[in-house]
Parts: C-alpha cells; structure tokens; sequence
C-alpha cells in the first residue's frame, strides 16, 4: 500500500534555542495546543463543523387500523397509531421543524395474500393515512415506501415464482403501487424493494400517470439486515416463509461490499432517483461517506429500527445517557456527509433541538 500524505503540514521540529519556554514534557510543540478552542462552550459552538436541525429529520410512523395507538415490543417508546394519532403526531412534527414523515402500514393479516395485491387497493391503510395527513397538514411531506413486503403472507419484497424472488413482474406491481398512492396525495415514492429497474419504471409510469413533480427517493444501497427486526415486528412481516429458495440477501445487498453500493447508487441517479438513500446507517456510515463525495446528491441515511431498540435498551437500562447518544449518533449521520436522517428518534431529537 501507498501512503497519503497528510492533508495538513505537520509542524518541523524548531532548534532549542528558538522555542518559547516551556514545560519540557512538550518536547518540540508547545504552541500547538488542541485544547485551546474546545475550553469553553462559546468556542466549541464557533469552531463546530457540522450541525444537526430538525430540518435533517425524517419521522418514520407506524400506522394500523385501530383507532388507538398500540406500543411495539422491540421499539419501547414507538408506538403504531390509528389515524387520529397519527394526525396529532404528523401536526406535532410539522411544529417542531420536521420537513417529512414517512408512514408505514401494518396490515392485519386477514389482508395479505401471496401477491400482496392489497397494495394496489387505494383505499388500503396507507392511502388513507396520505390522505388523512394532507388533508391536515398539507405543507408537510409525505413519504410512502414501494415495496411488497407489508400486503405479502411471505414478507418478501416481491412476487415469489416458485421460491424465487422475481425481479420484472414484481416491478410492474411496483409502479402500479406507485401510482395509487401518488393519487391519494403521496409526495416521495421510496422504492424500498431492491429490484433492479424499478427506480426508471416507476419514474416512467409516474410521469405517464401525470405525477411528474411526485419525487423519488431511492433506497439505493440497502443491505440486507439484521437490524431491521424490529421493524418486521412492527409492521407484523415474516422475514422469510419456509419452503422458498431465496432469503432477503438474493436482492437487498451485502454488507461486504461498498463499490457495489456506489454502482446501485448510480444506476438509480441515472434512472432517475431525485434523492438517494443509504440503510441501515450507523454500521454503513463510511458507505454514506463515498456516496456523497462521489455524487454530490441528496443523500439520506436510514437509521434504522435495530439501530433505534439499541440505543433505546442501553438508555433504558440506564447503561448510558440515551439522550446524548442519540444526539451523538444523528450529528455522525451529518459529519459523515448526510444530508437529513430517518430516524425514529425524529420527535425526540426536534425537542431537544428546540431547548438547546
Ligand atoms: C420494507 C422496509 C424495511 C425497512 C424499511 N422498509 C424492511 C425490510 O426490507 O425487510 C426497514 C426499516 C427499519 O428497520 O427501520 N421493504
């Protein structure tokens, strides 16, 4: 391996007797002192690289049919909400300065088929939670992920054909779904599948259905997870029925690889993609990295919902200060070049933002 030179000049040792006293333990750099600005909160705040607003957030919200709300087990403090809720909770992150919610369905099972075919019906849960929270608060952004995973008896993402995954029929499922929630007032579509293809055939059918300012973000670098447990839990999904072929890693990607994730994040910018996203994000922090210098695009991390249960546990058990962990792990999302975060600490964060 080559080495990089430094990106800063590394200060020459002076001779003796040009050095300014000082304690000899110093050795050769007494006037370097670090420690200087980081002394008082006035000049950590001047010197600060990056910042965290609530305008980086993007509130990720369970919904479900009941009227109620109703706690997830392995979210403490995350609950799925009933459509009055959930226009409380979207006109209480409106208040604090979050641009966007994004809603996630949980089905009952009595609806979901080996098809999935409730995500076309436009009165399904989601679509009515779109509607409900733009007709509320209609300056609020609405996000709805495309994928099949919430409608499907199986969990997968996609149709499965004896036990595999298919890639092109599901896609065509995918821009009808697309579609029917663009209508009930949806303003990103989120493609949260993994097919290949399915950000330009959703462009595409968007824009022949008249939905051409509906915008997409891409779940272009999507690994195939462990972290995303609870939230399997929360919208009641199964990872992966017996008896099929393939698991979520023979679409969603693998966690070894990086140049692969900066050719999926091409391929969606060039299919069209106006906002690209990275999940889950703490464990991938470098990937968000070469994919915002190598694109220069909106690049979103998906902090996920493992990632929310352990941090939450630790604080819970009173392990570590929860909030300053939080706080500490949502301002890594921006240095490492982040431009917002989905987090379910959204809520959480805003307020604490506010009081400062
Ligand atoms: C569905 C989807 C998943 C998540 C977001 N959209 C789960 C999955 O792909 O299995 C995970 C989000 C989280 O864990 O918070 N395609």
């Amino acid at each position: 391996m080559t080495k990089r030179p430094l990106p800063y000049p590394v200060p020459q040792r002076q001779a003796p007797a040009e050095r300014p006293a000082a304690p000899e333990a110093l050795g050769a750099y007494p006037r370097v002192r670090m420690r200087r600005n980081r002394a008082d909160a006035w000049s950590r705040a001047l010197v600060a690289e990056h910042r965290l607003s609530a305008a980086d957030l993007i509130w990720p919200v369970f919904v479900h049919e009941k009227p109620g709300r109703e706690p997830i087990p392995s979210m403490p403090g995350v609950d799925r909400l009933g459509l009055g809720p959930l226009v409380e909770a979207a006109g209480e992150a409106r208040a604090l300065g979050i641009p966007a919610i994004a809603i996630f369905p949980a089905t009952p099972n009595a609806r979901k088929t080996e098809d999935g075919d409730e995500a076309l019906n436009p009165d399904n849960l989601v679509c009515g939670a779109v509607r409900a929270v733009k007709r509320a608060y209609p300056d609020l952004g609405v996000i709805c992920d495309v994928a099949l995973d919430p409608y499907t008896t199986h969990g997968h993402d996609g149709l499965v054909r004896d036990g595999e995954i298919v890639n092109d029929e599901t896609v065509a499922v995918l821009c009808k779904q697309a579609i029917v929630q663009a209508q009930a007032g949806c303003d990103v579509i989120a493609p949260s599948d993994m097919m290949d293809g399915r950000v330009g055939a959703v462009r595409d059918a968007l824009d022949r259905a008249g939905f051409a300012h509906t915008r997409i973000m891409s779940y272009a670098a999507k690994y195939a997870s462990a972290f995303y447990g609870p939230f399997r839990d929360a919208i009641g999904a199964v990872s992966n029925s017996p008896g099929n072929k393939r698991d979520k890693r023979s679409y969603q990607m693998d966690s070894a690889n990086s140049d692969e994730a900066l050719r999926e994040v091409a391929l969606d910018i060039a299919e069209g993609a106006d906002m690209v996203m990275v999940k889950p994000g703490l464990p991938y922090l470098d990937v968000v990295r070469r994919v915002k210098e190598t694109f220069g695009v909106p690049t979103f991390a998906y902090m996920v919902s493992g990632e929310y249960s352990m941090l939450r546990a630790a604080a819970d058990n009173g392990w570590m200060d929860g909030e300053a962990a939080m706080m500490e792990a949502l301002l890594g999302f921006k240095r490492a070049g982040a431009d917002g975060v989905l987090t379910y600490f959204a809520i959480d964060a805003a307020k604490k933002l506010k009081q400062g």
